[in-house]
């Protein structure tokens, strides 16, 4: 490169032939098949196609301190990372670790704060509904949105591939970064969500209007199936969910019950709809569910497998997420660098 080609002191590098990708999930309890079919699912399915990085986010974690148990949390962290290798992420092809284990993240996280609109956090969909009814509302819980954009922004992440409840965060990714650039110029490489076709919004079991959730499935055991279920509760579950008085499995017809059994159906078995509908068609809900459970436990059988082999060897998995981290680290520190030159702060 002759020194008129070289990118200006703080720019972004040149980009490498494959997208970046970033991802991750909070080890805030364990996974469900709504975070499988949303997220993970299209995590593995693109692996080799692109450059990973994905994270177990446990300082996001910490926004609803009430929920954490201190002594549970590291050991819930290396679960959910056990999960995404169990789940098929192959850690040659994928950088995966620990956020908290990453300092780069909360630095980062400050200096876009500093950028960042009270307004536009105020404004978000899930700080509203997490706050609902609460008395008091802590600063971290607001600020959520913004330690997710220093997440992604830190990896010069070109998709992040998530189910739909995030998109609206990944857009805000975007605004902070664009104001970032107006203020101080361009350094960050801009993220645009990746949201699967179907399965991007997996219902609760026991009350199909609301998404399937984390929070929830810790109060009520029918509401979600866990991706660590045996499958005599993953049959309980399935066989239980709220449907209604029809017979309707038409997809388009269906209440949201049928629809979101449906839903995990043909995501997990890959077939179009039409030809699942007509195999159940007239044979009422029962036939339905069976089908369903078949699949998910068809699809989990292999996943709870590997996670146990990864459980045998802790010392496996802890050398693992250490590397992760330090791979990480390369490229969060080089770009934290050029967000603290842009700005005008470090040594
Ligand atoms: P979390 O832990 O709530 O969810 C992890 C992923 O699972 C998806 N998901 C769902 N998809 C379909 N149906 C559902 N019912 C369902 N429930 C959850 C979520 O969309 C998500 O993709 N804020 C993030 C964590 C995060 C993050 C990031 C994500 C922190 N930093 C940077 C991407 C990039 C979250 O709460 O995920």
């Amino acid at each position: 490169m002759t020194p008129s080609d070289a990118p200006p002191i703080g720019a972004v590098p040149p980009r490498g032939p494959r997208p970046r990708v970033f991802s991750g999930m909070q080890p805030t309890s364990d996974l469900h098949l709504g975070n499988y079919l949303g997220a993970l699912r299209q995590w593995v399915a693109g692996q080799h196609e692109r450059d990973n990085v994905f994270c177990v986010v446990d300082l996001h974690a910490l926004t609803i301190p009430e929920a954490i148990d201190p002594a549970h949390l590291r050991a819930r962290s290396r679960s959910v990372a056990a999960m995404y290798l169990a789940s098929g992420l192959d850690p040659e092809a994928s950088t995966v670790f620990v956020q908290s284990h990453v300092p780069e993240h909360t630095e980062c996280a400050w200096l876009l704060n500093c950028v960042t609109p009270l307004g536009w956090l105020q404004r978000m969909t899930q700080f509203k509904a997490k706050t609902d009814g609460r008395e008091s509302i802590g600063t971290g819980l607001l600020d959520y949105p913004v330690l997710q954009a220093a997440d992604i922004l830190l990896y010069d992440t070109d998709e992040v591939p998530v189910g739909e409840d995030q998109v609206q965060h990944i857009e805000l990714t975007r605004d902070i970064a664009v104001r970032f650039h107006h203020l101080f110029g361009e350094v960050f490489v801009l993220p645009k969500a990746v949201v699967p076709k179907s399965g991007a919004r997996i219902m609760g079991l026991d009350e199909p209007t609301v998404k399937m959730s984390k929070s929830i499935a810790d109060e009520r055991p029918g509401h979600a199936v866990r991706l660590l279920d045996p499958p005599d509760a993953i049959r309980k579950a399935i066989m239980s969910a709220v449907t209604d008085s029809e017979r309707e499995t038409r997809f388009e017809q269906a209440s949201p019950g049928v629809r979101n059994l449906l839903t995990i159906w043909q995501v997990l078995d890959g077939r179009p709809m039409a030809e699942l509908e007509a195999e159940v068609d007239g044979k009422g809900y029962g036939a339905l569910k069976k089908a369903v459970v078949a699949v998910v436990v068809d699809a989990l059988a292999p996943i709870q497998a590997r996670y146990a082999e990864l459980q045998a060897d802790p010392a496996e998995l802890d050398a693992l997420l250490a590397r992760g981290a330090e791979r990480a680290r390369g490229t969060a520190a080089a770009t934290l660098a050029r967000v603290k030159a842009a700005v005008g702060v470090g040594a």
